[in-house]
């Protein structure tokens, strides 16, 4: 490697570290925003859940699709189709929807009708098709909910369910699978010409209010 060349990787490294701080102090923000599950109403929490679901249970696989098709590079591709080929090979849409329909909190019209506005600010985010904020996006959010899980699961044991299966595969702490999505990123962001803060950190902005208007409404 000349000089040069292993300049600008340092850069990127240090570039993609403190978007990795940025992104994990977003994840803590939002978790510290978490009601008491004990003070909640049966109706807040069913509210909850079926936000949830009306979200994540026909989204998620667009959005992941979204950042398949806007990256460039073989780290990023490979990393996404593994995520896509679960999804679908395990059709977790299926299983989020046992955890809705198990928890008594399928959503109705004005669940949709609740997270519409923010939820559509997220779909037309990814609809640009913008490689790195995407996938800063996609980091926030694997990482985010992976530590939602828990409150998900005491919501839904809280409605009298005992259909865990989407909690549980989601709530695993995958040390490798970070490190693999925050090296895509670096080579991303190796692909992409410098972007403002502003830009960079949309889509986890976009997403916070998503899910804040979730568990808040
Ligand atoms: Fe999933």
């Amino acid at each position: 490697m000349t000089p040069a060349v292993a300049e600008v990787v340092t850069s990127n490294e240090s570039k993609t570290a403190s978007i990795q701080a940025h992104v994990d102090r977003a994840i803590e923000d939002l978790l510290a925003t978490l009601p008491n599950t004990a003070q909640l109403s049966a109706e807040q929490r069913r509210g909850i859940l079926a936000r949830y679901t009306a979200v994540l249970e026909g989204n998620f696989i667009y959005w992941m699709t979204g950042a398949y098709i806007s990256v460039g590079s073989d780290e990023a591709r490979a990393k996404i189709m593994d995520n896509l080929r679960e999804e679908v090979r395990d059709c977790h849409p299926g299983m989020m929807r046992r955890f809705a329909v198990a928890a008594q909190a399928v959503p109705t019209d004005a669940d949709a009708q609740a997270v519409y506005r923010n939820l559509t600010n997220v779909r037309l985010f990814i609809g640009r098709l913008s490689a790195v904020p995407t996938v800063v996006t996609m980091a926030f959010f694997e990482g985010f909910i992976q530590r939602f899980m828990p409150f998900l699961a005491d919501l839904a044991r809280r409605q009298g369910s005992t259909e865990m299966e989407y909690t549980d595969v989601h709530g695993v702490c995958d040390v490798t699978h970070t490190q693999e999505l925050f090296r895509a990123l670096e080579a991303e962001i190796a692909l992409a010409p410098p972007i403002p803060a502003k830009e960079m950190f949309e889509g986890v902005e976009l997403l916070q209010a998503l899910i804040q208007n979730i568990v808040n409404n």
